[in-house]
């Protein structure tokens, strides 16, 4: 028997429609006949702006609303806090603001940075926020706006984003690999890397569940499966493409995070405890490795299919000279 489908499909509309998990979130949504998604990049819907906010939330009427948007570059953010405030805190108030004005539940994501990272066993969404830097208390603050502000909320917390595009330390560390012999990596800073895409099939599956009912609002934690190091994913980043092509890097050096200064702190344990989202929704982590190996495929097939369109249009335009001779 078919699974049930819910009647009408429910209209998402998703903020920062541009980033990697808006994306990501997007191209899921369009394949799924149960969504239609309503994406909106900076360029149509900036949050910061409130009567453009009231004007596309009161003209779309999603069934919900999904918060792609925000100001995610850590160390900047120490150096443009009036920024990180304003699209992380400031803006966040105000969509959730306008979501319950007009009864728009609002999903809300959310970062791994909130804590000070000293619990190297993981965090649970019980654990007290201790944010380190302006992004993380940035990001804290604009949570708790959502939770004062729109109890039909959920707010996912996700960390260490990768994906084909944007800015990552996937598409980072490749750059890196290609031009450089040796490579430093942190291996004193914990976490879970997780594909934007994965983020993006979890926010789904909690769409569907709440689009058939489930009346389960608050704050949940997802990240990949697999505790490892800046440096263990860097390892396992290089062994991947090292499949597809031969890098410039024979070195990938462990270095402590004092020996890279950074503008900001970052906490040392990122690791996120899952368990409420398994137990709420039965959504289970996936191996980030797998999702690592998957989308390794893809860039290098998608740089394969660029190239051989390259040969056939050198080789129709030879043609083309041949004929004009
Ligand atoms: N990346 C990570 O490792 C990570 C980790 C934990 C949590 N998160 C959270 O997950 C969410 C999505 O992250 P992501 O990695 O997909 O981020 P991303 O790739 O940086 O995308 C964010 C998007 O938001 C847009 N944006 C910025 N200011 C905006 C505004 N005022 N109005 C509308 N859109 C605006 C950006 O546009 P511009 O490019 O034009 O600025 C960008 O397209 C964020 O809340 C982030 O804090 C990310």
């Amino acid at each position: 028997m078919s699974a049930a489908r819910f009647a009408d499909p429910s209209r998402i509309l998703i903020t920062g429609a541009d980033g990697q998990i808006g994306r990501a979130l997007t191209a899921r949504l369009q394949q799924d006949p149960d969504f239609i998604a309503i994406p909106r990049t900076r360029a149509q819907l900036d949050i910061t702006r409130r009567t453009q906010l009231e004007q596309q939330l009161a003209d779309e009427l999603p069934d919900y609303v999904v918060n792609c948007a925000g100001f995610n570059r850590v160390d900047p953010a120490e150096r443009e806090p009036e920024q990180a405030y304003a699209i992380n805190s400031d803006a966040v108030a105000q969509l959730a603001e306008v979501c319950a004005e007009l009864s728009i539940p609002l999903l809300h994501l959310s970062s791994d940075y909130v804590f000070d990272g000293h619990y190297a066993s993981g965090y649970s969404e019980d654990d007290e926020p201790a944010p380190l830097g302006i992004f993380g208390d940035s990001k804290w603050q604009g949570e708790e706006h959502v939770r004062r502000l729109q109890p039909r909320h959920i707010i996912l917390r996700v960390s260490w984003i990768f994906s084909d595009s944007g800015s990552n330390f996937l598409l980072r560390t490749l750059e890196q690999a290609r031009h450089e012999t040796r490579i430093l990596a942190v291996d004193d800073r914990r976490g879970c890397p997780t594909s934007a895409d994965d983020v993006a099939r979890v926010l789904v599956a909690i769409l569907k569940q709440l689009a058939n009912g489930a009346d389960a609002w608050g704050t949940f934690h997802y990240c990949g499966a697999e505790i490892t190091t800046r440096y263990g994913f860097s390892e396992a980043i290089l062994a991947a493409a090292r499949q597809y092509e031969a890098l410039a890097v024979h070195e990938l050096v462990p270095v402590s995070s004092k020996e890279l200064p950074e503008a900001a702190e970052r906490p040392a344990s990122s690791v996120l405890k899952c368990k409420k989202l398994l137990n709420t929704f039965g959504i289970r982590q996936r191996p980030w490795r797998s999702e690592l190996q998957r989308l390794i495929r893809q860039l290098y097939d998608a740089v394969e299919s660029e190239q051989a369109k390259g040969r056939r249009v050198r080789a129709g335009d030879g043609d083309q000279v041949a004929q004009a001779e």
